[in-house]
């Protein structure tokens, strides 16, 4: 994809291809996989092409033994290879994102069975380990709540601008927003991260994003144009478009994206069997 920000003809025909080519129906978005460790054409071709024009694909797959290497086999016939190196990250890359009782582990959403807001994943990463892509598989789904929403970025952007270009304009700022650096103990384990919230990704060339609706972890540039386009942003993610989807993953059921914006509502366990899903990170995108 060429630089649909700063050229005027190549954002056109781009937005043009993307509005006609997208689904907004989710069971048209939602693969069968006979084996994920072994896809088929078909399957995979499938799953490219949703990836492509919706930056998502919901998967299903049969029950599963031994279902961690088998999800990461399937990842890597995505090119899913290069994962983040992240705090609980075990079997190559998956990390089980499961209600904690550890204290060092349930100091972060993602471990409890709170709702969680819209953002990308690894906001707060350097350019150099920017996430380009995650997968989320349900392997038991909480006894109530827990629902997944998401909506492709790229819609989003093209929302925005087809409202009002100065919007989109603001959130291109280099500055657009902040992260404060992360310090345990009085040492840093993660610098200041600043940086637009969208922009052309210089590897993959595709408009990406980094964006978190937690206000409390960020500082906007201070400009009244960056601080109104963020509220626009928030109305957005907000309402419901036919492009905002809203699921309830079941046992077997995942999706694969390219870190699109999501979010989790909260949810009540069955203590027998806690909510437990399977989460890889990845630098590269789904091809
Ligand atoms: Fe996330």
């Amino acid at each position: 994809m060429a630089n649909v920000i700063d050229t005027i003809d190549k954002y056109q025909y781009w937005r043009d291809e993307k509005l006609a080519k997208s689904v907004s129906d989710i069971d048209n978005c939602t693969v069968e996989i006979n084996k994920p460790e072994q896809l088929s054409t078909a399957e995979k071709d499938k799953l490219l092409t949703l990836c492509r024009y919706n930056n998502f694909a919901i998967f299903q797959t049969p029950q599963l033994q031994d279902y961690e290497s088998k999800l990461v086999s399937f990842n890597q016939q995505l090119n899913l290879v290069d994962f983040d190196q992240h705090l609980y990250v075990k079997n190559q890359g998956l990390a089980r994102i499961t209600p904690s009782e550890q204290k060092d582990q349930a100091e972060f959403i993602p471990y409890t069975d709170r709702a969680i807001g819209w953002h990308t994943d690894g906001y707060y990463n350097a350019s150099e380990h920017r996430i380009r892509a995650f997968t989320l598989f349900c392997v038991n789904a909480a006894e109530s709540g827990g629902e997944n929403q998401w909506i492709d970025h790229q819609m989003v952007y093209l929302l925005l601008r087809e409202e009002n270009p100065d919007i989109t304009k603001a959130l291109t700022h280099p500055k657009a927003m902040s992260i404060p650096e992360h310090k345990v103990a009085g040492v840093v384990r993660r610098k200041t991260s600043t940086g637009p919230i969208f922009f052309i990704d210089e590897i993959t060339e595709q408009l990406s994003m980094r964006y978190t609706q937690r206000k409390k972890n960020i500082n906007l540039y201070n400009s009244t144009e960056i601080k109104q386009a963020v509220k626009k942003l928030d109305e957005l993610l907000n309402t419901n478009s036919p492009y905002h989807f809203s699921h309830r993953m079941h046992s077997n059921q995942g999706i694969i994206c390219n870190n699109i914006l999501h979010k989790r509502s909260a949810f009540t366990d069955n203590q027998a069997s806690p909510r437990l899903m399977l989460r890889g990170r990845y630098f590269n995108q789904i091809q």
